[in-house]
């Protein structure tokens, strides 16, 4: 059986109007903008309201993506959503952003990788779309991370944001410029408990103890896991660009996930990369985890930045420990 080659066909992105500072965060917490800006290269990010869950910012952003696409809603024969906040623990967010497109039937489900889920959902996309399995898939990654932050915590509030990207995948005919070349994808469960929500699952189900002691929010060994961090990102980068014959030099952009503005540094500088050769935008919106890649690449594509044909890489690490990385040329 023939594969299929498989691109990016549109993307776009959704965000929560409710902008949160540094200066927001110094009333909040014992903290300041210049540790925030010099430490994270944070300056702001978006939060969204009581009543916006992640499906919302999905369906904002696959009607988006849709309108800058031929391909329709009923078009679309498979959802791929990476979150790990989605609107409940079941049912998937998949299946209500597929309710909110109003189609049915196609297969919907979501998946767990932390920060690295947008990888993840494009790796799975494009085995569907390759196999001839399916013809149109919308991949999204979206997160509500201020619903599960500690806000007396200084070590992780001042970290993150809310967001969503959705992008159509789909087959690439003969002669198109537009191709997802290759994907990597990698995971380490020895480091799981040094980024971890501990309860509201199997192990520690939800009680009035746990939620007294601030345990359904995000717990993060943030020095511990940066050094794995710039390792698996540069090793992920590297990866997919020496398997396909390329160098740093080669890349029109490196979009990263956009945790730490000194993690982006040290994989850009292992790559030889120059600044004007990496997408950045961690100083509007902080991490915003699985939605921090489409988001990045759809303002860039929004505002000129990223054309057709453009040799790209997407690179990302995350809870799990997960980490991964898509060659594609837009
Ligand atoms: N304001 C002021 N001081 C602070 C703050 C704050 N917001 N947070 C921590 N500090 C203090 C600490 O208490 C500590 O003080 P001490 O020296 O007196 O003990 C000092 O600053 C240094 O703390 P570190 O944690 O060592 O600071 P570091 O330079 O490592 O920066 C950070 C912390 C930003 C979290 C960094 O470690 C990081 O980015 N880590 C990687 C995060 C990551 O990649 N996560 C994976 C993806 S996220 C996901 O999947 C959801």
């Amino acid at each position: 059986m023939s594969e299929h080659r498989v691109k990016i066909d549109s993307i776009a992105k959704a965000t929560p109007e409710k902008v949160l500072s540094n200066a927001d965060l110094e009333k909040i917490v014992d903290t300041s903008d210049e540790w925030i800006r010099t430490r994270t290269g944070m300056v702001e990010r978006r939060i969204s309201n009581e009543n916006t869950a992640a499906s919302d910012l999905v369906y904002e952003a696959a009607e988006k993506a849709l309108k800058k696409s031929s391909i329709k809603a009923r078009d679309i024969d498979l959802i791929v959503i990476a979150t790990v906040t989605g609107d409940h623990p079941f049912p998937s967010t998949a299946c209500i952003v597929q309710s909110k497109l109003g189609i049915h039937g196609c297969p919907a489900f979501d998946i767990s990788a932390g920060c690295s889920g947008f990888i993840y959902a494009i790796t799975i996309a494009k085995q569907f779309l390759q196999n001839g399995f399916v013809h149109n898939v919308l991949v999204a990654g979206v997160e509500i991370l201020t619903k599960i932050t500690n806000w007396k915590d200084r070590g992780t509030c001042v970290l993150f944001g809310d967001g969503a990207g959705a992008a159509i995948l789909t087959e690439a005919h003969k002669g198109e410029i537009s191709e997802i070349i290759d994907t990597f994808i990698s995971a380490d469960g020895k480091y799981g408990n040094l980024l971890i929500q501990e309860a509201g699952g199997s192990r520690m189900p939800a009680s009035k103890e746990t939620v007294e002691k601030n345990l359904h929010t995000v717990y993060m060994e943030g020095n511990k896991i940066f050094k794995i961090a710039v390792k698996s990102m540069g090793d992920a980068a590297d990866i997919i660009l020496t398997r396909n014959g390329f160098t740093g030099e080669d890349l029109d952009w490196l979009v990263p996930h956009q945790a730490n503005l000194r993690i982006i540094d040290a994989t850009a500088k292992r790559l030889r990369l120059l600044p004007q050769q990496v997408i950045i935008n961690i100083e509007k919106y902080g991490n915003t985890s699985s939605a921090s890649i489409p988001l990045a690449f759809a303002e860039a594509v929004e505002d000129g930045r990223i054309r057709r044909g453009d040799l790209i890489v997407l690179d990302a690490f995350g809870a799990g420990l997960t980490w991964g990385s898509v060659l594609l040329r837009y």
